[in-house]
Formats: structure tokens, sequence, C-alpha cells
């Protein structure tokens, strides 16, 4: 990993490499990924799948880091929750991280749980000064802890605070400006919270600055016609495509990857969705 340098005072983000294309890596596809080692860039890998267990999970992982870039990606961090931040928690994560080489650490704009419960669902904050620097706060800290600027994800939300003062889009650059963290900015969670809340994904895109984003998250997800839900099921839908076109067309090529997490098809189904990441980047 590239060194943080000093700037006037503060550190400022240490940079990242493109990637290129990815996938996520899910358990129905560690066979075919580790018996045919698939042209593709790097693997994301779930955090929490991976840091407790020893065994099978854990043997896969190596293996495949040896093979290659790995990134990683956890749900549990609660970066905007008011219980103290989890050492315990990050203690493993970093460990897992300097034996998968990981390229990153990546996270969501989020809080899991209260009072030491984890509610498993990553619930969205109020977006204001006082939520702001609470996350800024801890994000330093995390960011400190692992030696590594932390890089932070956009929630799919359906619902939103009577207590915000602020857009999302605005909080998630003024908090990545303040922490001097990186983003890991998921397109289609933009569509999918435009829809719930009735804004243009368009302004949302255009406002995240191109040095902050780190990696680009893709989706496919469920439209009930009054609302979307973010399932992670089916392909990427041409409105996110074009968002996603209009993104690197801007801002240049980033690492991407697709996730897909509910009913997930064979390898190559996947495959062929960042297939189509890569001709963009490519065009870039
Ligand atoms: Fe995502």
């Amino acid at each position: 990993m590239i060194a943080v340098a000093a700037i006037t005072g503060y550190l400022i983000m240490q940079s990242f490499p493109n990637l290129g294309t990815g996938l996520g890596l899910r358990t129905p596809h560690y066979s075919h990924i580790l018996g045919t080692t698939p042209r593709i860039g790097w693997f994301e890998a779930l955090s929490e799948n991976y840091m407790d267990s020893g065994g099978r999970p854990r043997y896969i992982l190596e293996q495949l880091a040896e093979r290659y870039p790995v990134v990683l990606h956890g749900v549990s961090m609660s970066i905007g929750g008011t219980d103290a931040l989890d050492f315990d928690y990050l203690r493993k994560l970093k460990a897992l991280g300097k034996r998968v080489n990981a390229r990153w650490f990546s996270d969501h704009l989020c809080w899991t749980g209260v009072m030491g419960r984890n509610t498993h669902d990553l619930l969205p904050l109020p977006y204001n000064a006082e939520v702001l620097r609470h996350v800024v706060e801890r994000i330093r800290v995390v960011s400190d802890y692992l030696e590594t600027s932390l890089v932070i994800e956009n929630p799919s939300s359906y619902v939103e605070f009577a207590e915000s003062t602020m857009t999302e889009w605005d909080f998630m650059v003024e908090m990545a400006n303040q922490a001097d963290c990186g983003l890991l900015l998921d397109v289609n969670n933009v569509y999918v919270s435009s829809f719930n809340h009735s804004f243009d994904p368009a302004t949302y895109i255009d406002a995240i600055p191109a040095e902050r984003i780190v990696q680009i998250h893709l989706a496919g997800h469920t439209n009930y016609g009054t609302h979307i839900i973010d399932t992670h099921t089916g392909h990427v839908i041409d409105e996110v495509w074009q968002l996603y076109g209009k993104l690197i067309e801007r801002v240049g090529p980033k690492s991407t990857m697709v996730e897909w997490d509910a009913d997930i098809p064979e390898f190559d189904v996947v495959l062929a969705e960042a297939r189509k990441a890569e001709e963009v980047l490519a065009y870039a």
C-alpha cells in the first residue's frame, strides 16, 4: 500500500490502484474459480465470512489471494453507531487483511446495532452536522487503527429522517473530505434510493469527486412498483448502466465489481455481467 502523506497538517488519502473489473466471492463459485482461474481483475470477499472461520472458507480465500488481488468488504463495523467501536472486531479484520494482502477495507455508511445487539441490517443515518462529526471521528480512528484509509459505501435506504439537514451526497462528500477516507460508490444503491426518495440519481453521481472514489458497486434489485428493494439479484438494469457509463466518462476507470447475492446463478452468468462493466471501463 502507498504511504499516507501529510499536507497542511492533515493526512491525505492514500492512492489506491485501479484493479479493473472484479466480482464478489460467493460460496457456490469456490470450486469453479479455483479450478478454472477465470480471467478477472480481483475479488471482493465479505470480511465477516472469513474473520472467525478457520477451515475451508479461510483456506479458499488464502488460495484465491495467491492468484488475485482481494479487497475486504464488511457489514458489521457500524461506523454510524453509538456503541463504542469494537476493537476485537477491528483486530480480527486487520489480521485477515494482512493474511490475504487486502488492497483496502470497506464498510457501509450506516449503523447496525445498539447496546451490543447486532440487527444484521444496514440501518440509515440522519444526515446533519452532529452525525457528520460523529462518523468522521470514528472513520479517522478506524483508519488509524487499520493503518490505511477506510473506504465507505453509500447505503440504499427506504426511509429518511426528519432530522436530516443535508442530502446524502453532500454528507458523503463532506464526510470523505473531513475524515480523509475513500468512497465505494454503489451506483445501484444511488438508483434504488433515488426511486424510493424521489431525487435525481444523476445529481448524486455528479456530486462525488473522482479522487475520492476507490471502488464502484453494480447490482440488480427488485422493483415493487411503489418502492425498490436492494436485493442484489438479477441483472443490472439499463438505467444503472447508463449512470455508470456517465460516471466513468467523468471520473475515468475505477475498480468496479458486480454484486449478486440472492438466487446466485452459475459463475459465468455473473462473469458476463462483469464483462459488460469491463467494456465500459475500456472506453474510459
Ligand atoms: Fe454495494
